[in-house]
């Protein structure tokens, strides 16, 4: 099919065989340093014993099972998402779980990471598509209903072909009728369900299972105003009563090597956006910085403090931080050169 450029100039069917080309050569050359620069991380547990060898067999398993799995999300975002998980140490409990399966794609290389971090994959879908829409839910349209349908047997079938079936629990509903009752610790989980109703449930009854730097991933991360839940001060303050998560890859997803500056509408067909977007349970994503209100107003323990009273964890360094850790690097080599006089 020819594409439209942003300038509305037209691609031929010849140029746009072309960049699909390029694109896969890309995808296939960069498989060693989608291993080297996601994994080469000394914060893999090494509790894993994974050595470079076996990430790269992990790698490039998943963009195998991408290429033979018709699937939405990229391999990129799936070792993304294996890298985090891999931080996560071997004794923290709890399960990795999947909202919105379809075909299985993403299904068969989380269980790949379950499979390596000993832990079970729990993948809810209705198996049955895209429910009808909700009033308001501005990304649902009543012609998508059923769209991307992945039966439960199709699923199993494809998660026994490229991943690991035996540890994997596949619970079949509305996420209204099944995710009430999740029950498990959840160290990561991954939402990629397209409607905003489905991401509000999804977010509501599996965030408070979250263990407490777990992570919470979204495919839809191209919408800003769907990432706009995890900045909403009213819908974090009205159900859980705490300032919004933020989420690192607003717009265009973490960067994972990937080409891509948004916005997707009219975006020039050689780049593609091919990651995921994600917040942790103890990050921290409000503004409080009011300058012309007295006294200014503060949540507490807001992203300046390394770990406010409340238990957040800012996303950088901040220079109180920095001075802190250099002046304990200074004290403790003054004690050292004291030992040995
Ligand atoms: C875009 S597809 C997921 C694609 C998949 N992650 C992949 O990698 O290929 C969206 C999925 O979400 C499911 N879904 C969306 N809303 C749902 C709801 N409210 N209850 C149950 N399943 C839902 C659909 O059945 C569908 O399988």
């Amino acid at each position: 099919m020819a594409g439209t450029g942003t300038a509305g100039r037209k691609y031929s069917e010849r140029e746009s065989r072309m960049i699909r080309r390029i694109r896969s050569i890309y995808e296939f050359i960069s498989i060693p340093f989608v291993a080297v620069f996601l994994l080469y991380n000394r914060r893999i547990d090494p509790g894993y014993g994974l050595t470079f060898r076996k990430k790269l067999r992990l790698v490039f398993r998943m963009y195998r099972n991408t290429r033979r799995i018709e699937t939405g999300t990229s391999y990129r975002a799936h070792v993304a998402m294996a890298a985090k998980i891999l931080e996560i140490a071997p004794a923290v409990e709890g399960a990795i779980v999947e909202c919105g399966a379809w075909k299985g794609g993403t299904s068969a290389n989380l269980s790949l990471v379950a499979d390596l971090t000993g832990r079970t994959l729990i993948v809810y879908d209705s198996f049955e598509g895209l429910p009808p829409p909700t009033e308001g839910d501005r990304w649902a349209h009543g012609l998508a209903t059923g769209a991307f349908r992945g039966e439960l047997e199709v699923v199993r079938d494809n998660i026994t072909k490229g991943g690991v079936i035996e540890i994997c629990d596949l619970r079949k509903g509305w996420f209204s009728d099944s995710l009430p009752s999740h029950e498990e610790p959840i160290v990561a989980c991954y939402f990629d369900v397209d409607y905003q109703q489905s991401l509000h449930e999804c977010v509501l009854h599996l965030w408070p299972h979250l263990t407490k730097s777990g992570y919470m991933f979204i495919d839809e991360y191209t919408r800003l105003d769907y990432c706009g839940l995890f900045f909403s001060e009213r819908w974090w303050r009205d159900y859980f009563d705490r300032p919004p998560p933020g989420l690192m890859g607003a717009g265009t997803g973490v960067a994972v090597g990937h080409f891509f500056l948004g916005p997707q509408r009219d975006q020039a067909p050689i780049q593609a956006p091919n990651s995921a977007a994600y917040t942790r349970k103890d990050f921290y994503g409000a503004w409080d910085f009011f300058p012309d209100e007295e006294p200014s107003v503060r949540p507490g323990g807001g992203a300046g403090g390394a770990t406010g009273p409340d238990g957040w964890t800012p996303t950088s360094v901040s220079i109180a931080e920095k001075a802190a850790r250099k002046r304990a690097r200074n004290a403790a080599k003054r004690a050292k050169d004291k030992g040995s006089e």
